[in-house]
């Protein structure tokens, strides 16, 4: 049987730590699908179409390019994965924040439909990397290079300008 994993986030922007989970994750699932996700409490520094474009864009330069990429602007997860074959979600750990932060959710995503989340480990060097962190560097005109995949470092430069 094809395992088919989703892979969700904002992605605001997609860093280096996503991509890493991206990389493990494709070793363990048949598929993969990375999923931009409209979050309504959240107000996103980049547009859906950036968040889409910049995913892609990486994926493909990490050489990726078989993981999919798609958007949920409304509903609820569970209901995106299970109508696109897939039963597992997979969530990037750093750390026990991110441990208190997503296990109420997995638990409530497989008590809903039964689909479980698999939670990787991303290297350490990306542990302390997030996307608000890059926001907040970007904000204040720091280098966020090392944090970011080069289409997102391309994307601030050509801007010759922050988006925080
Ligand atoms: O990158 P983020 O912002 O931490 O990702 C959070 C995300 C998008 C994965 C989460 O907000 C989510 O699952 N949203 C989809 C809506 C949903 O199904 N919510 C129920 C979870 S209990």
């Amino acid at each position: 049987m094809t395992s088919i994993a989703v892979c969700p986030g904002s992605f605001d922007p997609v860093t280096l730590g996503h991509i890493d989970v991206f990389a493990k994750a494709s070793r363990i699932f048949d598929e993969l699908i990375g999923l931009v996700v409209h979050n309504p409490s959240k107000q996103p520094a980049f547009s859906l179409d950036e968040r889409v474009a910049l995913l892609r864009e990486s994926l493909d330069d990490a050489g990726l390019t078989h993981v999919r990429v798609d958007t949920l602007s409304e509903g609820l997860l569970v209901d995106y994965a299970t109508s696109h074959g897939a039963d597992v979600l997979v969530k990037g750990i750093r750390g026990d924040l991110d441990v208190s932060y997503e296990t109420p959710m997995a638990i409530v995503n497989r008590n809903l439909a039964g689909v479980e989340t698999v939670f990787v480990l991303p290297e350490p060097e990306h542990s302390h990397v997030s996307s608000s962190l890059v926001r907040t560097l970007a904000g204040f005109g720091g280098d966020v290079t090392p944090y970011v995949p080069q289409a997102v470092a391309r994307w601030y430069e050509n801007r010759g300008t922050t988006r925080s």
